[in-house]
This record gives C-alpha cells, structure tokens and sequence, in this order.
C-alpha cells in the first residue's frame, strides 16, 4: 500500500479508528492477530494504540506501557488487546522471564519495539510503520501473513470509503 500521511494526532486517532472498526468485522482466529508497530520514539505509536482502543469502545485511560512492558485490556466488544512497548529489554529471553509465554493467545497483540524480544515474540501478521515527516508522520502498512492480507484487504476497502 502506497504510504498515506497523517498530518496530526487527530489525523492518527482517525486513522487507528477505522482500523478498529475492521477488527471488530474480522473473525478473530484462536491464536489470535498480532501487529507490530514500528517506528521511533515519538512517531505515534501509542497514539495509534489510544485510537484503536477507543474505537473498540474502551473508555478509560490507555497508558504507555513502557515501565509495565504489557497493559492487557479486556474489550466490552468482546475483544482482547495485550499493548507491549518492549523498548526497555535489555535481552530476548526477558520476554519469557515477563510471563509473556502464559497469556491468553485469543488475543490481538499490539507490539511496539518487536525487535527487542527477537524470536520470542510472535510473528507479525502486520506491520504498521510510522515515520515522522514535517510536523505530521507517514504511515505504511505492510501484511505478512494470509490472516493479515485478509485484514488488510477489509481495511483497504473502508479506507476507500473514506
Ligand atoms: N500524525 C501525527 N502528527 C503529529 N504528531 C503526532 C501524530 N500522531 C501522534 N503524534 C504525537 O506524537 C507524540 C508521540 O506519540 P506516541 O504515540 O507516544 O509515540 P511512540 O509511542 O511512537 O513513542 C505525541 O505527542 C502525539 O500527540
Ligand atoms: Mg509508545
């Protein structure tokens, strides 16, 4: 998909709004959905995070998880978000050490610094990258797996919408 620019924070909520509307179309499988979130320090992904939880009707504050490493939130939609900042691992295996191994697989995992926890984390079936440009952040999304083209394609289809 060709990159689309978000101009400002409303710009990325909006924009992690409609992505949250395909997720609560889409047929969670029982191993889940996991998306990984790239990007700098400061490019928007927490901001993407917020948008997509308020969109699936989460009402309370969404904190960075970047002391907790994992904020888990159960959805009134009947959905399961797991937000990991995995920013401060010093080594892969912490994400055993974490317990991340015994959550709830049915589960979409939102995954900011993947790369830290190597081969431990689960593979992405989407990647979201945000880069910053000017005073906004470039978006592009990339589908790994046939569950994330199958997601990919439905929100293709809204952004179209739009
Ligand atoms: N599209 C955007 N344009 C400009 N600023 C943005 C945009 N999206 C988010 N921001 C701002 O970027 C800052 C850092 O965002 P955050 O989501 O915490 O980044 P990250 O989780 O990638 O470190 C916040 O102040 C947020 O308001
Ligand atoms: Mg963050």
């Amino acid at each position: 998909m060709s990159p689309i620019f978000l101009p400002n924070e409303q710009a990325t909520l909006d924009f992690a709004n409609m992505f949250s509307g395909c997720l609560k179309k889409f047929r969670l499988p029982e191993n889940g959905l996991t998306i990984y979130l790239d990007g700098d320090l400061g490019a928007g992904k927490t901001t993407f995070v917020r948008g997509v939880l308020r969109g699936l009707g989460f009402l309370g504050n969404v904190k960075s998880p970047t002391y907790s490493l994992l904020e888990e939130y159960y959805l009134p939609c009947d959905l399961t978000v797991q937000h990991f900042d995995l920013y401060r691992f010093s080594n892969p295996e912490e994400w055993t050490d974490a317990g991340f191994d015994d959550l709830d697989t049915h589960a979409i995992r939102l995954i900011e610094w993947a790369d830290k926890g190597g081969d431990f984390v689960p593979p992405a079936d989407m990647d979201i990258r945000f880069t910053v440009q000017n005073t906004g952040r470039m978006v592009t999304i990339n589908a790994l797996s046939n569950l994330g083209k199958d997601l990919f394609s439905q929100w293709h289809i809204s952004l179209g919408e739009n």
